[in-house]
């Protein structure tokens, strides 16, 4: 009957419904093309083919993903928490505390951004500890390698630079201490902490100064080397996990990148994704009392991934705490591939059977001997005292640094007669600094209270 009436333009609904119906093969189909734009979009990221075995979950922990991810919910997080804060020292504290009661999922976009910034620090000194101990940073990888420290530079960097935004308690004197550091740096001390602080000491000018760091120049300047390290990873190719008893040159098996690695990734990031938001809807973000410069508390300790530097202050002359130890632990680490050049260890955990062993020995000894420093330079190792004749420059910093560089030549020589290769001794020398090292930040952490006395951890835990 109604032959002649025009047909009914179809709503958006049914056009959509139509173009998923239509044959995906079809060159026409919307479908394919939107596929076609997503494998471009991935093969940016990825080669078109993976070796099988870097696909293994527990080569690479998805690691250096998740450190991605995590960027990504800083930026998103950081938009967000950038409409309700207002940098300056009369509305910061205000304004957090406007955030966490006042705006809509204002505490749990705060937490987001808290929690994974912290676990940011700890990915990526994981992910380091997997690069070294896989081999991953020999060569052809050697500029990547440099291009990670940056990375850690600026994660540490955008750490620091946001835990004074709060304004709270915590935050001024963090920073306080943090940025007293700076200061012991020879000549150039106080210029550098006056440029950074905007001033003598942390104020007005200090938040503007870190501010404009954290939101703008710091994040601007990560996604710049972290696509510059992702390329390069692409362009290097991931190293191949393999056994000790295993020879480099076997050929292995590849497996296109799409679906195989692609589906994997998108599943871990969905996991850690709900890990750290359930995370972040049941733990708040800490939030002390507004700052307030005239009174500091006690003990006054920097954020705790400055712990172990501050431990070391306490034993060393504040220039070899503060700048010389710490300035020439970056430069071994970003030597580290140039030391090696001849690294034939490439995707073996610990380099072999043996270096296994060793790396256990090497922890097993650095934390005691970090353990047995602390307590007698507590208790007996006065050393300006015993030599009083001598500036504390050279009683307090060279004479127990060159104690320890003589300990670890005795090692390196002892482990290398006892038969360890040389790639396995300087293993084991770098394991031993690092299980030293964190043992002095557990200690600075859970055995410093009042006056940075020692004490048991159940008194400094509230
Ligand atoms: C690697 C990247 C980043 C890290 C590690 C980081 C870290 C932090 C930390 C530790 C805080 C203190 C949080 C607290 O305890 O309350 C903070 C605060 C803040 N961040 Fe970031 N951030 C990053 C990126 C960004 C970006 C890209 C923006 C904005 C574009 C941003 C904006 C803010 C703002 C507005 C605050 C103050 C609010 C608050 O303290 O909760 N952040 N950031
Ligand atoms: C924001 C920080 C970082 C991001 C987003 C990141 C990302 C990645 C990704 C996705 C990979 C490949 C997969 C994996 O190993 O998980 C990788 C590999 C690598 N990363 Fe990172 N990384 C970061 C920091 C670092 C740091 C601190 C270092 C060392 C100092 C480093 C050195 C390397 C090296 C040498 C490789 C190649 C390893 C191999 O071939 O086995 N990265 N990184």
């Amino acid at each position: 009957m109604n032959d002649n009436l025009p047909e009914a333009r179809p709503g958006l609904v049914q056009r959509l419904w139509r173009s998923v119906q239509r044959d995906p093969l079809s060159p026409e189909s919307d479908r394919d093309r939107m596929r076609l734009v997503m494998n471009n979009l991935i093969l940016h990221l990825h080669p078109s083919k993976v070796a099988a075995r870097t696909l293994r979950f527990n080569y690479t922990f998805g690691l250096g993903g998740l450190l991605a991810l995590l960027a990504v919910i800083q930026v998103v997080t950081g938009v967000l928490l950038m409409f309700a804060y207002t940098p300056s020292p009369d509305s910061a504290y205000q304004s957090m505390l406007a955030l966490q009661t006042e705006v809509p999922f204002g505490q749990l976009i705060r937490n987001l951004h808290h929690w994974s910034a912290n676990l940011m620090i700890v990915a990526i000194v994981l992910h380091l500890l997997r690069v070294f101990f896989t081999g991953g940073f020999a060569s052809p990888r050697q500029f990547n390698w440099v291009l990670g420290i940056i990375l850690l530079l600026l994660v540490v960097g955008a750490n620091f630079t946001g835990y004074l935004l709060p304004w709270d308690q915590l935050a001024y004197w963090a920073v306080t201490v943090g940025s007293s550091l700076i200061g012991y740096i020879p000549l150039a001390g106080d210029a550098i902490t006056r440029l950074l602080l905007g001033g003598p000491e942390v104020g007005a000018a200090t938040l503007t100064n870190f501010y404009g760091l954290h939101v703008a120049v710091i994040p601007l300047t990560l996604f710049a080397v972290m696509s510059f390290h992702l390329w390069r990873v692409r362009k290097d190719t991931l190293t191949v996990p393999r056994r000790a008893d295993e020879p480099g040159d076997v050929p292995v098996e590849k497996v296109t990148t799409i679906p195989h690695l692609v589906s994997r990734e998108l599943i871990f990031a969905l996991v850690m994704l709900a890990l750290i938001i359930a995370w972040a809807v049941v733990f708040n973000a800490p939030l002390e009392e507004a700052a307030n410069p005239d009174h500091s508390p006690n003990p006054a300790k920097a954020a705790w991934y400055f712990m172990g530097l501050q431990e070391l202050l306490l034993h060393f002359h504040p220039t070899f705490g503060a700048i010389i130890i710490p300035g020439l632990a970056l430069l071994g680490l970003a030597a580290l591939p140039y030391l090696e050049p001849d690294m034939e260890a490439q995707g073996i955990w610990f380099r072999s059977i043996q270096g296994r062993w060793i790396a256990g020995i090497s922890i097993v000894i650095g934390v005691l001997s970090a353990a047995l420093f602390v307590g007698l330079d507590e208790v007996l190792l006065d050393l300006p005292a015993l030599l009083p004749f001598l500036p504390t420059v050279i009683s307090n910093g060279w004479v127990p640094l060159a104690g320890i560089l003589l300990f670890l030549l005795a090692y390196y020589e002892g482990l290398y007669r006892l038969g360890a290769t040389a790639c396995e001794a300087r293993l084991a020398i770098f394991t031993l600094l690092l299980a030293a090292f964190f043992t002095f930040t557990i200690i600075g952490i859970f055995f410093r209270g009042e006056g940075m006395a020692l004490v048991m951890p159940w008194s400094v835990i509230p």
